[in-house]
């Protein structure tokens, strides 16, 4: 998010515009908690995780009340455009505010999570990605050491990017995502047969799986197993996926995003998300942000299968 606000602030100075940092999101909007930023506002971010303007989920801004405060501090300050970061819930609230007001916004992709459509991947996901296999790597070495089957569960709230990269880069024996039906008979069937080769186990749980999060997904196999000899453990990595400095994917999808932002912005986009798609600049408008449906790749979920043999 900081290497993204960075990008949009000098972006808007070097096309000869003035630029406001709202903090808190649309918190501030409805606060008037809104300052000037400048070059020298955002040295020294790029490499930190987080978010210099800091974020809130706003329950006020889905009121008409709110979302009129709003308009009347942008008005105050002769705001004409908003850059807004982040996902479904804040481009939800764009899309609405564009429409009762009529002030455009251009959004950039930011959330962990990677479910927009418009966009090949998300600001921080790949951080996020990066340091859930770092933990799963660390994981394995005592899940090997002890021959046990660890459940790790990974964030995505109701989409199973993160498990499915992890669970391929962390050399994981099964994925369950949201985005399939978990077959945990199947799945108790291949542990058993798996374990003639192999003495431990790796089974990443997206924690929006259907068939529940880590630790209910783990006691389901245990009971299926019914094996006192084996050793089930539990791991939910939970927020340390969001923070740490962003990788260099991370910081270069960012600034690409921020100064896309702006750009569309001069040129007119109204209520469109700036993502990158075939390492191509990209403006979708909100609604398919929102109303489309990334799709998982079937491709990914069969490479976990055939290289977990
Ligand atoms: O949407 C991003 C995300 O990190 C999800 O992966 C997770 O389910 C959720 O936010 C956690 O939200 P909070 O920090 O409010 O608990």
């Amino acid at each position: 998010m900081n290497a993204c606000i960075r990008a949009v602030v000098r972006t808007a100075i070097y096309k000869g515009l003035e630029v406001y940092g709202v903090q808190h999101g649309y918190e501030g909007m409805i606060n008037g908690d809104i300052k000037r930023m400048y070059s020298h506002s955002v040295s020294n971010i790029v490499q930190r995780g987080g978010t210099i303007l800091k974020s809130a989920r706003s329950m006020e801004f889905k009121t008409h009340e709110g979302r009129k405060k709003a308009y009347e501090n942008l008005k105050a300050h002769n705001i004409e455009g908003l850059v807004a970061i982040g996902g479904d819930g804040t481009f939800t609230g764009a899309k609405l505010f564009f429409e009762e007001y009529g002030i455009p916004t251009v959004g950039c992709p930011g959330t962990i999570d990677n479910d927009l459509y418009g966009t090949d991947y998300t600001i921080g996901f790949d951080t996020a990605v990066n340091t859930a296999l770092e933990a799963i790597d660390k994981i394995r070495d005592t899940a090997a050491a002890h021959d046990r089957i660890f459940f790790i569960e990974v964030m995505g709230r109701d989409a199973g990017f993160i498990a499915v990269e992890c669970g391929i880069g962390g050399g994981a024996e099964f994925v369950m995502v949201p985005e399939t039906k978990t077959d945990l008979d199947a799945v108790v069937k291949s542990l058993k047969n798996l374990r003639k080769t192999k003495s431990s186990s790796i089974i990443v749980v997206a924690e929006g799986d259907d068939a529940g999060n880590g630790q209910t997904v783990m006691q389901k196999v245990k009971e299926k197993v019914d094996d006192p000899t084996k050793d089930f453990k539990v791991t939910t990595l939970g927020h340390i996926q969001r923070g740490g400095n962003p990788t260099a994917r991370d910081r270069v999808l960012a600034s690409r995003c921020g100064m896309s932002a702006v750009e569309g912005l001069i040129n007119g986009y109204t209520y469109h998300m700036a993502g990158i798609v075939n390492q191509n600049v990209l403006y979708t408008p909100f609604a398919d942000c929102i109303g489309k449906t990334k799709p998982i790749l079937e491709d990914h979920l069969k490479l976990i299968e055939i290289l977990s043999i």
